[in-house]
């Protein structure tokens, strides 16, 4: 079959890379991908929210498979789109339609959708500037710190962790009377502070059964010791050492299962990755929120798990049998380091000539913001290359990744040095 992903950070390169070993690919197409994509399928220069360009390049292509990365095209309904259309109506689109995307797209609806079908989260109430002065008081109520939430997307940013009350109430005011974040906080949820530890667990449905892919960690902060701003991620590892056979079922049970029953009941179809980030409070997960996508770099190490034919069970996802699917983990540890520009999270500069590549042994690159300028690999982002490897433990895996990163090189690249610095004599030993 003929399949099209639509993106090109290092999630769409792990999807190409993992697509590309399906005996059951013919043609893979990346748009717009990036170096590395191309060298599992053809790359194609068509924008992730250009609906109209990419039902003419899957007609024109004869593809039968859509996977969607970003949850941008998503929460601005690429799907509802496919299915509207007679000409693609049939054309099966990995990634959930409009209504369910609002799980991401509307931090309100994820916790009203919590609520309603018992899922554990944070204690919340929603606020609007008519009624700033209720949220004043809903403050009043609660100890620090204080979390305020932009009801829509806001580029990972729309989240504010206050010490204080003051700051709370004067963030509160920023963000619905002054929009601080657009129309995205034109409406704030504030909620209760999870003091615990973070993971993220993938679920890839159908919409009636699921598979549990593996868990994973990944390190948000630039800095070392997870300090100083919030980025895309700057490296991951699976399994989790404390996400143990217990606490996964404890997932399961109350949260995993009630989400797909949830969406169920609520006559949601979904067909495509449930994202879920996690906060452990004292051995009992919570849901800080959902994603209608994988994460990256989460994708770098959650996917090279699999060791089942991808392509197989996207189609199950696709054709609604994803329970006759076998489903086999790798049970090593994999681990990522996220190599960036200097600057970022905040100004970056683009088109390093990078080198080293080719001497890189035992990991596998992932590229998030590369391109191919004549001879040369430079750099075209923020997050540039993932150094993913296999380990015994994760710090085997992080070892072997650290000792390639030092292989790459560009002006002013920058890692962490630190990644799993959190869990260190917590190792599960897998293999
Ligand atoms: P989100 O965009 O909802 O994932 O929030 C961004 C980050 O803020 C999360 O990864 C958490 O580290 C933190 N966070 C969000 N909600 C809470 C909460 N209720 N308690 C503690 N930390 C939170
Ligand atoms: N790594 C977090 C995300 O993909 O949103």
């Amino acid at each position: 079959m003929n399949v099209l992903i639509i993106g090109s950070g290092g999630r769409e390169h792990v999807f190409a890379w993992k697509i590309a070993q399906s005996p059951k690919l013919n043609q893979l197409f990346v748009a717009q991908g990036n170096a590395g994509t191309a060298n599992c399928g053809t790359n194609v220069n068509i924008a992730v929210n250009d609906f109209d360009a990419i039902k003419n390049f899957v007609l024109e292509n004869n593809i039968s498979l859509v996977v969607v990365g970003p949850e941008d095209p998503l929460v601005n309904g690429i799907h509802d789109y496919f299915l509207a259309d007679d000409a693609v109506k049939n054309v099966q689109v990995i990634g959930p339609q409009k209504e369910a995307a609002k799980l991401e797209g509307s931090k309100e609806f994820a916790k009203l959708f919590m609520l309603r079908h018992g899922i554990p989260t944070a204690k919340h109430a929603s606020f609007v500037k008519e009624n700033i002065d209720d949220g004043f008081a809903f403050l009043e109520t609660l100890h620090p710190p204080y979390v305020l939430k932009a009801d829509g997307l806001a580029a990972g940013k729309g989240v504010l962790i206050l010490e204080n009350l003051e700051k709370a109430k004067n963030e509160l005011r920023e963000m619905l009377e002054s929009e601080k974040f657009g129309s995205a906080s034109s409406k704030v949820v504030i909620e209760e502070f999870l003091d615990g530890i973070e993971l993220s667990v993938f679920v890839l449905t159908d919409g009636n059964s699921y598979k549990i892919l593996p868990e994973a960690k990944d390190y948000k902060r630039i800095g070392e010791g997870d300090t100083g701003l919030n980025t895309g991620g700057m490296g991951a590892i699976s399994p989790v050492p404390f996400a143990d056979a217990e606490f996964m079922q404890k997932v399961e049970d109350s949260i995993v299962k009630p989400t797909i029953e949830g969406l169920q009941k609520d006559g949601i179809p979904y067909k495509g990755f449930v994202f879920i980030g996690l906060m452990n409070v004292d051995g009992n997960p919570y849901v800080i929120e959902y994603n209608v996508r994988m994460g990256d770099p989460e994708c770098e190490v959650v996917i090279p798990r699999i060791k089942s034919d991808f392509l197989e069970l996207l189609e199950g996802v696709a054709n609604g049998n994803l329970f006759e699917k076998t489903f086999e983990i790798d049970e090593r540890s994999v681990a990522t380091v996220m190599l960036v520009s200097g600057g970022y999270p905040e100004a970056y500069e683009k088109g390093k000539v990078m080198s080293g590549l080719g001497d890189v042994q035992n990991s596998i690159l992932f590229h998030a913001g590369t391109k191919q300028d004549g001879e040369d690999i430079v750099t075209n982002g923020g997050r540039v290359i993932a150094i993913t490897s296999y380990g015994n433990d994760f710090e085997g895996a992080l070892n072997q990744s650290y000792a390639n990163a030092k292989k790459i090189t560009f002006e002013e690249k920058y890692y962490r040095k630190d990644l799993g610095f959190d869990l260190k004599g917590k190792e599960k030993v897998t293999s």
